[in-house]
């Protein structure tokens, strides 16, 4: 790596800390002075076009396309009977399917209705950079002491979560969130619970990797981890093919690029629930296809946030028009009456230092739900039925301990989170579509799974 590069790398290792601690310079670098108050956020056109109200946008693209008032449905709640999915449909054959990115060898293979992911400039897929990524996100050399690997708190087979309510990194150390599903997550505007600073995979890589609060995998330098993995030859035939020409290519930033493009190919959309939306009319249950309609309707009010292809407003993709960034406080927690989150976990706030952003976390994707509980960024909801209890609450009441409050009353919880009232078999329905996004082929995908 050049000079330049090198503390260009260190400069931006820095602020992908910022959530842990180096909230100084960080903060005064742009994105969160540009978080947008008032509670509106914009709405989009495009797959799964986001009608979700009441939320904030963090980003450089306010409400363009028009922004929806909060406080109420979206300007087309109500008569959106299939949720985001419509506007996925329209992409059918167009930017999905078969696209593969200008000047590399590499084709996406997308389901249907999914648009092409956007991928930085200066990291274009290859097939290469995805097998050498593969290897790595499956190796423990990438801690320290060599007993985690990406892959400890993220495995395919819970959907790249790892069950447990808080991640444990390699020195037993418990971080204060859960980790994530990694499902599409080439789809995400910003990464981590509520991070708007953390926007792309490559730099994301360098917090698991390097940072020290908490221990993760807990490297020491990058010189420790190239003169590893130099060491070990499987993986000088990778680096070379990955960047042919290269005399030394095994760096830390071919690392971060190799395991951005890996996680990248992380692409889930082969559920009973997409069988159903593209063509099979029996792929999901009746009691699904209601819970569906439920989902998608202005009482319950799920789609609001959980919406479009990916279930969630939290999306980007190759030439999207807007970029949208929102997030949401859904009433988990009010400890003080004022709308308090327990700390850490303040959500975009902990970044910005912006009370109205207190509790303001991503809409997580909904793909693949039944096998990723617990569920929230503290894990603190254990089953999905306990989700339902939340939200059909209007946000969840703690009744002793140093939690205790009522989310339903939170000045700061997002207006679209209201009490509804379903019945038993109504619950019954809604968790049966839930259930039908999970896809089997993407949990046991050879290609996705341990290479060593
Ligand atoms: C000790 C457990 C642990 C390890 C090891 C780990 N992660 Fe994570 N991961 C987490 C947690 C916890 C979060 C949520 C972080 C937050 O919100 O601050 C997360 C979040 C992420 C996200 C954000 C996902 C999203 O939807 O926004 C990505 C991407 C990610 N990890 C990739 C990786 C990669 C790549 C590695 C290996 C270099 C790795 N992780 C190693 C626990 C872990
Ligand atoms: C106002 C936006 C909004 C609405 C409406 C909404 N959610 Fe969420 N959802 C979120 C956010 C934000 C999170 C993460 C919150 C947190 O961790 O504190 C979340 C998390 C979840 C999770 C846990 C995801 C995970 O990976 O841990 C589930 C399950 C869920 N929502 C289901 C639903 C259902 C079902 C509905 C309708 C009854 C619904 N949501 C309505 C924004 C929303």
């Amino acid at each position: 790596m050049t000079i330049a590069a090198q503390s260009a790398l260190l400069a931006t290792l820095a602020c992908s800390f910022l959530y842990y601690g180096c909230s100084g310079d960080g903060s005064s670098s742009g994105s969160p002075d540009a978080t947008q108050d008032g509670g509106a956020s914009g709405s989009e056109s495009g797959p799964g076009g986001s009608t979700s109200s009441g939320g904030s946008i963090v980003g450089d693209e306010p409400a363009a396309g028009g922004s929806t008032s909060s406080g109420g449905a979206p300007s087309d709640g109500g008569a959106r009977s299939d949720g985001g999915f419509a506007g996925a449909q329209l992409l059918e054959g167009g930017a999905g399917g078969e696209a593969g990115d200008a000047g590399s060898n590499f084709d996406w293979h997308l389901p249907a209705g999914f648009p092409v992911p956007l991928v930085p400039d200066d990291n274009p897929m290859t097939r290469q950079k995805v097998s050498l990524g593969r290897y790595l996100f499956y190796d423990v050399r990438l801690s320290h002491n060599q007993t985690q690997s990406c892959s400890s708190c993220h495995q395919q087979a819970l959907a790249f979560t790892d069950g447990r309510a808080h991640g444990v990194g390699s020195t037993g150390v418990v971080h204060p969130r859960g980790p994530m599903s990694l499902a599409n997550v080439a789809y995400a505007s910003t990464l981590t619970w509520a991070n708007p600073l953390q926007t792309d995979l490559e730099h994301q890589a360098l917090v698991p990797l390097f940072g020290d609060d908490p221990i993760e995998l807990g490297l020491g330098s990058e010189d420790e981890l190239v003169t590893r993995l130099e060491a070990v030859s499987v993986y000088s035939g990778l680096f070379a093919q990955a960047w042919p020409g290269d005399p030394s290519p095994v760096t830390v930033e071919h690392v971060v690029q190799a395991l951005a493009s890996f996680q990248r190919t992380l692409i889930s959309g082969n559920s009973p629930f997409d069988r159903y939306q593209y063509g099979d009319p029996s792929a999901i249950s009746k009691s699904a296809q209601r819970g569906y309609a439920l989902f998608n309707s202005t009482d319950v009010g799920c789609f609001h946030c959980h919406v479009g292809f990916n279930l969630t407003d939290h999306v980007n993709w190759a030439g999207k028009a807007f970029l949208d960034r929102p997030y949401h406080n859904t009433g988990l927690y009010n400890i003080d009456g004022q709308g308090a989150y327990p700390a850490p976990n303040t959500g975009v706030e902990h970044v910005t230092h912006r009370p109205a952003d207190m509790g303001r976390f991503k809409a997580p994707t909904l793909r693949n739900i039944a096998v990723t509980a617990p569920y929230m960024h503290d894990g603190s909801i254990a089953t999905l039925d306990d989700a339902l209890d939340h939200y059909s609450a209007g946000g969840r009441t703690i009744t002793s301990g140093p939690d205790a409050g009522h989310g339903n009353l939170s000045p700061l919880k997002d207006p679209v989170v209201q009490p509804f009232t379903i019945s038993a078999e109504q619950r019954a329905d809604l968790i049966a579509f839930l259930q039908s996004l999970t896809d089997d082929d993407f949990l046991h995908d050879p290609k996705l799974s341990s290479p060593w």
